[in-house]
């Protein structure tokens, strides 16, 4: 395996964006995003949102309310993958692959469609009446949305952790019926203290149990909502338990270990209701309300991102096209003069290789990708003013298989004197040189 670890999370985009979201989901991965050796994708869940309401406008506008948070609160779309689920066809399209391989009890046995069945059953109803099959399906589709960009680590709420080990399930399935390594087995990240957050009813905050603060409400709305936490009803001066104290558990959300513990001591001193949410309120005003304003400006100019989102769909099909190629093949939906062996050789044929791939940008000009065996691309070429230039240029690089390359200024990389173009973020020069030699096997 190599030393980066891919790190990818999606939000469903059902509603809008509550300090539970924040805390458990967008601000860990954001975090992780800017840690060296880590390469993040994030996306925004649209198809799972199709699950859960049939209000278009609705999933309209909490995709516009979430691609701005995250943003707001400090993504940076160069640095990593930010794109639309739905913006990518591949997914769906794994999902169909991933279904045939996926036991149908081990979906039987998925918390969020068990509960449903469990009501149902209580109220004396068909155990399926109302649930619609997406809900059934819904871990296959989030198992599709991990392994299509084989990340190593989710992170993800603990209500989600089972859908990962489905994910790792379905994963090994795949890899073992197909015989190859195709998949990354996944694993959940889950940030140890604070993966759930109470809402302001002390059950886990969500949208379902209408109990949740909204991230960027104006100031004087988050104050309002932190008076209406439900406490209990000891007095100022009564010492009161940190531990079961749904104030608390969201003052440690967003605290220094230091304030927490001077906190936890204002607890056993007795510090009144009163004063524990103003306490809260400044703290969780004093992180947001740099991001609140960016938020503010961003929700304004909707077409800005949808131009960012185009642009990390294009980023993100990079990797996935490819990909889904190599597994229609494994999986027999191929050319008819593709050269098949009998079943059990397909299985222990060789890895895939290294290509070029060729393409023609909106500038109008042309360019290639030189694409690691993992669908990587590890290399962008320069603009070139036509085909057989860039074609000319491959050939070259083939034929010197990596002889006379070397790495100018940042990622700038040379053969001979002639710029040919810039490494990826992710890769190496030594990489480069390892795929054209790989190649020229
Ligand atoms: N199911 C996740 C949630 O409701 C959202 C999601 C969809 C997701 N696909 C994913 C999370 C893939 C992590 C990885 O929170």
């Amino acid at each position: 395996m190599s030393a980066i670890t891919r790190v990818l999370t999606g939000i469903t985009t059902s509603g809008t964006p509550h300090l539970g979201n924040y805390v458990g989901a967008v601000r860990p991965a954001v975090a992780a995003s800017r840690l060296p050796g880590a390469e993040s994708f994030y996306f925004l869940a649209d198809y799972h949102a199709l699950i859960k309401t049939t209000d278009p406008l609705r999933v309209q506008r909490s995709t516009l309310e979430i691609a701005a948070t995250w943003l707001a609160c400090g993504l940076d779309p160069e640095q990593v993958w930010f794109y639309r689920q739905s913006d990518i066809p591949e997914i769906p399209e794994l999902t169909w692959l991933l279904t045939c391989v996926t036991a149908k009890g081990l979906l039987n046995r998925a918390h969020a469609y068990k509960a449903a069945v469990d009501r149902n059953t209580q109220d004396g109803n068909d155990p399926d009446a109302g649930i619609n099959t997406g809900l059934y399906m819904y871990p296959v589709l989030m198992a599709a949305d991990i392994l299509m960009f084989k990340a190593h680590s989710v992170p993800v709420g603990r209500d989600q952790v089972q859908h990962i080990e489905m994910a790792r399930d379905i994963a090994a399935r795949f890899n073992h019926a197909y015989g190859g390594e195709y998949f990354v087995l996944p694993e959940a990240a889950i940030e140890q203290h604070v993966a759930t957050l109470p809402g302001l009813d002390g059950r886990k905050m969500s949208k379902s149990y209408d109990n949740t603060i909204a991230l960027f409400a104006p100031a004087t709305e988050l104050k309002k909502q932190i008076a209406g936490i439900v406490t209990d009803s000891r007095a100022p001066g009564e010492a009161k338990n940190p531990d079961d104290s749904t104030v608390f558990t969201l003052y440690q959300a967003f605290a220094s270990s230091e304030e927490t513990a001077a906190m936890r001591a204002a607890f056993a001193e007795g510090i009144g209701w009163g004063d524990a949410k103003q306490k809260l309120f400044e703290r969780i005003d004093a992180e947001l309300a740099p991001a609140r304003e960016r938020y503010q400006q961003l929700i304004g100019q909707p077409a800005q991102i949808e131009a960012i989102l185009q642009a990390g769909a294009h980023k993100a099909r990079a990797l996935a096209t490819p990909f889904i190629g190599e597994l229609r093949a494994a999986m027999g939906l191929r050319s008819l003069t593709a050269v098949a062996g009998t079943g059990a050789d397909d299985g222990k044929r060789k890895a895939a290789k290294p290509s070029f791939k060729q393409y023609r940008e909106n500038d109008g000009q042309f360019y290639f990708k030189l694409v690691a065996a993992d669908g990587r691309a590890l290399l962008q070429s320069t603009a070139h003013d036509s085909p057989r230039s860039a074609g000319e240029r491959i050939a070259q690089l083939r034929d010197e298989a990596g002889e006379g390359l070397h790495q100018v200024e940042a990622l700038t990389v040379k053969l001979a004197d002639a710029v040919i173009g810039e490494l990826s973020e992710s890769a190496t020069l030594d990489e480069v040189v390892a795929a054209l030699a790989a190649m020229a096997e």
